[in-house]
Order: C-alpha cells, then sequence, then structure tokens
C-alpha cells in the first residue's frame, strides 16, 4: 500500500496552520488548503494516515463545489498544481491530488448544519427535549428516522474541545440576523441537492456541515469542504432501518474497532491495525468512486 502523508512542511511556502485534517499554508495568492491523510475519530486524530484519504476529500469536495455553485459561490481557485503558483511548483508530487488553492475568507463562527434523519447529538437532544436546537420535532421518532422536513441545527465552533448545538437566535446573536438567515436558507438549499444527487445513487444523506466566510467585499461564500464523509453522514439506502444505528460509509470500520477496546476516546489515540488501515482506505475510495462515478486516480486499488 501507498504511503499515507500524515503531515507537511513545505520549505519555501511557510509554515503551515495545522487542522485536524489539513495543513494550511498562507500564499500570496491565496490560501493552499493540503487535504493529508489523518484521521480522525471523536475528535482525536490518529497517529497512523489513511492512504488516499486526502485525494479522496479534495476529488470529492471540488466535484461537490462545481455542482453546487448555483446555489453560492464557493472558494476554488485550483485543484491543478502545475496551474497553481508557482512557489508550489517544487513540491507538485506530494501537493497532486490532495491540495486546492483557494480564495482566502473569514471563516464565520458558526457551523452550519443540516440533518434530515436523527442521528448522534441531535438524536441525543430530541430524546432530552423533543427538539434539536430549539427546532421542535413531533413525538414518536427513534434513531435514524427520516424527519418531516430537513432542519437547520448550528453549532458553535469550539477552539477546543467538542462542538455545542444552538439554537437559530444563538446564532443571530453570533452573525446578525441578515447573515444568520442566509446561512440557514444556504444550507438547507445546498442539503436538498446534496441529497437529491445522493439519492440517485442509493446513498442516504442523514446529515452534513458546511461552513460558510466573507470576502472582503462583503459576499459569503461556501468554505471548507462539501458533502465529504468526514463532513457528512452518508447511509447505504439498501440497509436503512428506523430504531437502530447505521453503519456509516467511512469510519464504521474504525469505529467498530475501537469499540471492542476499552479506550475512553481521550488523547492518546490507541493504534489502527493494518487490516483497519486498509479496509478504511478501501471505504474511502469506493464512496468517492460511487458519488462521483470517476475513478480515483493515483487513490491504491
Ligand atoms: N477559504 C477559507 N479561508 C479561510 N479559512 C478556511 C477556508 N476554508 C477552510 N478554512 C479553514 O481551514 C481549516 C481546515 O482544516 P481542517 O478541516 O483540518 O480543520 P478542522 O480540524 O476541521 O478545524 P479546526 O482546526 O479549525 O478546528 C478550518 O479551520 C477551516 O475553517
Ligand atoms: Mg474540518
Amino acid at each position: 500500500m501507498a504511503e499515507p502523508l500524515t503531515t507537511t512542511d513545505f520549505p519555501g511556502l511557510g509554515k503551515p496552520r495545522r487542522g485536524k485534517v489539513r495543513d494550511i499554508y498562507e500564499l500570496p495568492e491565496g490560501l493552499l488548503i493540503v487535504a493529508t491523510d489523518r484521521l480522525s475519530a471523536f475528535d482525536v486524530v490518529f497517529r497512523e494516515g489513511i492512504p488516499g484519504k486526502g485525494a479522496v476529500l479534495t476529488a470529492l469536495s471540488a466535484w461537490w463545489f462545481r455542482r453546487l455553485s448555483d446555489i453560492v459561490d464557493n472558494h476554488l481557485i485550483s485543484v491543478d498544481v502545475e496551474r497553481m503558483v508557482a512557489s508550489a511548483h517544487p513540491f507538485a508530487a506530494a501537493l497532486r491530488g490532495r491540495s486546492m488553492l483557494v480564495r482566502k475568507a473569514r471563516v464565520l463562527p458558526v457551523e452550519c448544519i443540516a440533518r434530515g434523519y436523527l442521528a448522534g447529538s441531535g438524536h441525543k437532544e430530541y430524546e432530552r427535549s423533543g427538539s434539536v436546537c430549539g427546532v421542535a420535532l413531533p413525538p414518536g421518532l427513534v434513531l435514524s428516522s427520516k424527519l418531516p422536513e430537513p432542519i437547520y441545527t448550528p453549532s458553535t465552533k469550539a477552539e477546543t474541545g467538542h462542538d455545542e448545538n444552538i439554537s437559530f437566535e444563538a446564532s443571530v446573536g453570533l452573525l446578525g440576523r441578515p447573515t444568520a438567515e442566509r446561512l440557514r436558507e444556504l444550507t438547507l438549499a445546498l442539503y436538498r441537492a446534496g441529497a437529491e444527487t445522493l439519492a440517485e445513487r442509493g446513498i442516504i444523506l442523514c446529515d452534513t456541515k458546511f461552513e460558510f466566510g466573507v470576502l472582503e467585499d462583503g459576499r459569503i461564500i461556501l468554505v471548507d469542504e462539501a458533502l465529504t464523509p468526514d463532513s457528512s453522514r452518508f447511509w447505504d439506502r439498501t440497509t436503512w432501518r428506523e430504531g437502530v444505528a447505521q453503519d456509516s460509509f467511512d469510519k464504521q470500520i474504525v469505529r467498530d474497532y475501537l469499540s471492542g477496546l476499552s479506550w475512553d476516546r481521550s488523547p492518546p489515540p490507541p493504534a489502527l491495525p493494518p487490516e483497519v488501515i486498509a479496509k478504511t482506505a478501501a471505504r474511502y475510495r469506493e464512496i468517492a468512486e460511487r458519488i462521483t462515478g470517476l475513478r480515483m486516480e493515483g487513490v491504491e486499488r
């Protein structure tokens, strides 16, 4: 199997800012976002990388950005290293397939989540209160139920620790009413478009997260990633059943492995065995190929 790339350092491009998955280089022409092969689960980053994961995330986001651009403009300038800035050319071999040159934006401090089904923190909140982020839901829903309508459930972008669900009114407090309303409208429109495309491929879009940013001229654009397995819960239509937890397409193998250990979900993470890594890599590749219909080039088969 190809060696995974878990951390980058390109002398001449400056020091990157490192997110959980991406290394971000600030260049005069824009931000160079490099998706590494790092894997995070339960907000903990594992030591081992998943070969091909960064390429899969990049290809999928680029594919969706193109398809969704009639709903909202996005940050993507280019995924073509040859057409990117000259300062990146010496590192073309490492960058190819896993990097995007994007317009730098002021990222808005709310994670914009749309949910069409009940899972995760949304399900927990519903069990407690009958609502999610202040949106009242009908009684009688169970884990994995389809909601009558997709709902917008914003959360804070926690600097440390886990994100926290907030009400729409709390997002108004953070963003101002016009921006909060715009993000809700865009998030739901993007969810509907994504869910429709995925349904044609036998995939249920349970929920997904978007981030938006503001350009210098004040325009709001879609930033970060779009409808990837890292930002979404994808379920298989044929095995979906109400009342039970659904297998997620991507990290299920890792989750199943971890649930057999007595790990408390705080760092340091346990080591991942090679077969778990190989199966997860295959899953990421399969989901991207199923969605885009494209063969993932440069990703080990
Ligand atoms: N166009 C953009 N302009 C500025 N920042 C961006 C843009 N697109 C994405 N980002 C930021 O780049 C980072 C992407 O890295 P990554 O996905 O690894 O981070 P994360 O672990 O999800 O989040 P963080 O490190 O911020 O907690 C995110 O912080 C995201 O908000
Ligand atoms: Mg991220």
